[in-house]
């Protein structure tokens, strides 16, 4: 399940052979790990990881690196300010991971939010479509992702020595299969409904719409949860891993303090495109989804 680089630095050189590995690896659904890649915080961040700073109403922190924007915390201008920084920085470092890592995206990939996670994962409550706690391929109702695919770098910078505790489902074609013959096709219009309403921010394509309907019926599904075939992993802290979340099957347990940038990927910038959830869908409805 892991392909683990021993890298501690955020603009180290790889090999030709290392790069060309890693991305097959992850194309294959295998998690990237950097168990020595740290994302150091400056002294004067240190209090962002106290509960001072709990976002309010959501889980996450985020920010936006095109607007400047950050959302789901009030604090001073100063420490906004300061939060922006830091939030940025990890941009920057994780991006410059993945294009020293997969310099053959790098014409493509698109930077998506960063989000900061301090709140305790175990014995969060909210409703079953949002509970990370369970099962899940990534999907999100109100951003399609018309075929993109969701390439995520995470950073546990948790300052108690508490790891990031995952677990990791079945392979994509296996989810893919098991749940696609019970989704329905939206019913006509909808996707532009939902687009004028300003419920989605962009066209919701059959694809995202099977996605979506994927992301909901694996969490609705107590016994799935149970018994697939599925394994833990523990990050522990300074650890960093890159994952495709919209195809590797991810439940986060338990952990608090984490760092994550967000990547977009189109389908035809992989090596190889065949692996991507919009062609094992399309090949398994018989169908173009977007
Ligand atoms: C998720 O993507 O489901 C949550 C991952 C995490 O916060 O560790
Ligand atoms: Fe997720």
């Amino acid at each position: 399940m892991l392909k683990e680089i021993n890298s501690r630095d955020w603009n180290q050189v790889f090999s030709n052979e290392l790069q060309i590995e890693s991305a097959r690896a992850m194309e294959n659904g295998r998690i990237v790990l950097f168990p020595q890649l740290a994302f150091v915080l400056f002294p004067h961040e240190n209090k962002f990881l106290s509960s001072d700073y709990t976002p309010i109403r959501t889980k996450n922190i985020s920010f936006n690196y095109l607007t400047n924007g950050l959302h789901g915390i009030r604090c001073s201008t100063k420490e906004c300010d300061e939060l922006k920084t830091m939030m940025c920085r990890f941009m920057q470092s994780a991006h410059s991971l993945l294009l020293k890592l997969f310099p053959f995206y790098a014409p493509a990939l698109q930077i998506g939010r960063t989000s900061f996670r301090p709140v305790e994962i175990a014995g969060r409550t909210s409703s079953y479509r949002k509970d990370d706690t369970r099962l899940h391929v990534d999907a999100f109702p109100a951003t399609p992702n018309q075929g993109r695919r969701i390439l995520r770098v995470f950073s546990n910078v948790n300052p108690n020595g508490q790891n990031r505790f995952w677990r990791v489902g079945e392979p994509f074609v296996n989810v893919a299969e098991r749940f696609l013959p019970d989704i329905r096709r939206p019913w006509m219009g909808k996707a532009t409904l939902l687009k004028m309403l300003k419920l989605t921010k962009s066209y919701r394509t059959e694809y995202d719409h099977m996605m979506l309907q994927l992301h909901n019926r694996m969490k609705a599904d107590v016994d799935y949860q149970k018994n697939v075939s599925q394994q833990e992993i523990h990050f522990t802290p300074n650890s960093t891993w890159i994952v495709q979340t919209d195809h590797v099957s991810h439940a986060a347990m338990a952990g608090q303090h984490v760092l994550e940038q967000t990547f977009y990927l189109p389908v035809h910038a992989m090596m190889n495109p065949e692996l991507s959830p919009l062609r094992v869908l399309e090949k398994l409805s018989g169908r173009m989804l977007v």
